[in-house]
């Protein structure tokens, strides 16, 4: 199994971060330096995904276009002898290819990764989601792609999180088969705290299988309104006992939430040898002692 494609579903309408993104994808909003997407894809192309799909909607060409040349702010820093930062935006334009694909009707997590099909075709593929940075030093998604290229499998990254937590993700239900790794015998998307059978979440990187497309276009229903569920097609694997889960290790903010999201701008910034100082100083008029 060699894993060279990652989707990123971008087309949600970021109802969590508005109004910041009444008008902007909530994936170009910035983490310190750099838009949200960007650190996914800069732990994509870690990952030695060089294939980038973006399942996204007519109002989201940003996010391509931050991936592309922009040869006038090029033309601009080299006259001004900027060359530094003439590195930093042409590296960005240097990351990935990036294939998109829209998706024209906003039916859920399974709906945008079904609408890779034609592209991914029979090939095993990565998922992230644009919501979790992660941050280790392994890349997260490699983790996950260095068991599902051994063991030959689909494979979902999970971490622990807050009992009071579970109802915000997908729960797994499953057996620890090795350091870190599960064989997954049930999921649960968003169940409530009472009913959750574990508290290991998943957090937004999958390996999967083709096989995933078949399961999602058997649920699938054209005329639906409701959302179709990545879940319900992981569950089919889990039935067929063809999915693990990998315990992830690293840092991760879940920038889709406003805490997670200022916290990740001040870690980001407090690495930043210029800047630390001042902002420590910033940070303690604010919460006087
Ligand atoms: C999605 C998935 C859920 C997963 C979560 C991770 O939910 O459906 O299983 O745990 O991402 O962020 P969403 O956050 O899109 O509602």
């Amino acid at each position: 199994m060699k894993i060279n494609k990652v989707v990123i579903p971008v087309a949600g309408w970021g109802t969590r971060s508005l109004p910041a993104t009444k008008n902007l994808p909530k994936e170009i909003l910035p983490v310190f330096k750099k838009p949200a997407i960007q650190y996914i894809v800069e732990e994509a192309k870690a990952a030695g995904l060089d294939n980038v799909i973006f399942i996204t909607n007519k109002n989201k060409n940003i996010l391509e276009d931050h991936f592309d040349y922009n040869l006038s702010l090029e033309w601009v820093l080299e006259r001004t002898g900027k060359m530094e930062l003439l590195q930093e935006v042409r590296k960005v334009s240097e990351l990935a290819n990036i294939i998109s694909i829209r998706q024209k009707r906003q039916l859920g997590l399974g709906h945008a990764v079904l609408c890779a099909k034609e592209v991914v075709r029979d090939d095993p593929f990565a998922v992230i989601l644009g919501d979790d940075l992660l941050f280790s030093s392994v890349p997260g998604i490699k983790q996950l792609i260095e068991v599902a290229e051994t063991e030959n499998m689909a494979v979902v990254g999970v971490m622990p999180v807050e009992k009071s937590q579970v109802s915000r993700y997908g729960i797994i239900n499953a057996e620890e088969i090795g350091p870190h790794i599960y064989r997954v015998r049930e999921l649960q998307e968003k169940p409530k705290v009472e009913e959750a059978a574990s508290n290991l979440a998943i957090i937004g990187r999958y390996v999967l299988t083709p096989e995933i497309f078949y399961h999602l276009e058997k649920i699938f229903d054209p005329n639906q309104m409701g959302e179709l569920e990545l879940t319900e097609g992981l569950r089919r694997l889990a039935k067929d006992n063809k999915l693990l889960a990998v315990r992830l290790h690293g840092m991760r903010f879940d920038v889709g939430h406003w805490v997670d999201y200022l916290i990740a701008n001040i870690y980001f910034a407090l690495q930043d040898e210029e800047l630390r100082d001042d902002i420590i100083n910033r940070l303690r008029e604010l919460i006087p002692c």
